[in-house]
């Protein structure tokens, strides 16, 4: 279903992109976010971005969801540069929340519907992800008869059903419990291993980067621009709930640990 990205066009690009905002606070000075920000990710890798509160990760994703536009550099997704609202991609922030007037299929169900997916087809689709996931038997119930988790789920196979080929995620778990947040990291791998989509994923949880991502970015304190990039060698598949005992583990997060460190001393000063 996805379409098809050749080996030598990334399926998403940042090319030295500069973005700045003009902000009434700052007496309208531009303030910039972020500052010659490059990197590339293939079709079908897993990549996170990490930094410190407000060092650009918020805006990188939106900028290749079209939300934004750089000032200067080029945004890219599948080798063209991102122009208008990029519908193309699937984007799940923190708060999204299910439509409360809708049955949990309803929302997962509505993204079909919007692109014209026949009844039938749309039923299956989001039958097999609300299966995946273990809501099977919850279809009919509406959000508010949900608990936080498992709205959670529907929120992200809501936005997985459409099987967009990258899918932008900005800490999608952020308020969730502990327990219940690694049991969603370990769905969505299975769900990830299942269309194998390139996936941008924020977090502040190196913990969680770590367990899902085939690379990790991190970033500089404002502006943001990549400080260093990590590739996570842990075999697939991966149990994030054993993920520390995984080798390399404690090496891989020590030193994300310091570089995010450094950066945290620096956005204080
Ligand atoms: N719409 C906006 N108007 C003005 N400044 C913004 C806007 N969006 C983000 N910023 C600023 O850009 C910087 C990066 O923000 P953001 O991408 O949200 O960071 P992060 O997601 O890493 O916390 C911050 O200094 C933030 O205040
Ligand atoms: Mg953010």
């Amino acid at each position: 279903m996805h379409q098809t990205t050749d080996a030598t066009t990334s399926a998403v690009g940042f090319d030295h992109v500069f973005k700045a905002f003009v902000s009434q606070g700052r007496r309208g000075e531009p303030v910039l976010a972020l500052q010659d920000v490059a990197f590339e990710a293939r079709a079908g890798e897993f990549v996170s971005l990490v930094g410190p509160s407000g060092c650009g990760k918020s805006t990188c994703l939106n900028l290749l969801a079209g939300l934004d536009t750089p000032s200067d550099g080029t945004v890219s997704h599948r080798g063209s540069p991102v122009r208008g609202v990029n519908t193309a991609v699937g984007y799940i922030t923190q708060d999204d929340n299910l439509l409360p007037w809708r049955s949990l299929r309803g929302n997962v169900e509505l993204s079909l519907e919007f692109r014209g997916v026949p009844r039938r087809e749309r039923r299956e689709r989001a039958q097999e992800l609300i299966d995946l996931v273990g809501l099977g038997g919850f279809e009919e119930h509406y959000p508010h008869e949900l608990s936080g988790g498992m709205r959670k789920r529907g929120g992200i196979i809501r936005t997985l059903v459409y099987d967009s080929d990258v899918v932008l995620m900005d800490e999608p778990f952020g308020p969730l419990d502990a327990q219940t947040r690694v049991i969603l990291q370990a769905e969505l791998l299975k769900l990830w291993h299942r269309a194998r989509p390139t996936v941008l994923f924020v977090t502040h949880d190196l913990v969680e980067a770590i367990a899902l991502s085939d690379r990790i970015l991190v970033f500089t304190a404002n502006p943001g621009r990549v400080k260093r990039e990590y590739t996570v060698d842990i075999p697939r598949p991966r149990d994030p709930f054993h993920i520390h005992d995984a080798p390399g583990f404690a090496e891989l997060y020590d030193a994300l640990w310091d570089d995010i460190r450094a950066e945290i001393g620096q956005a204080a000063r």
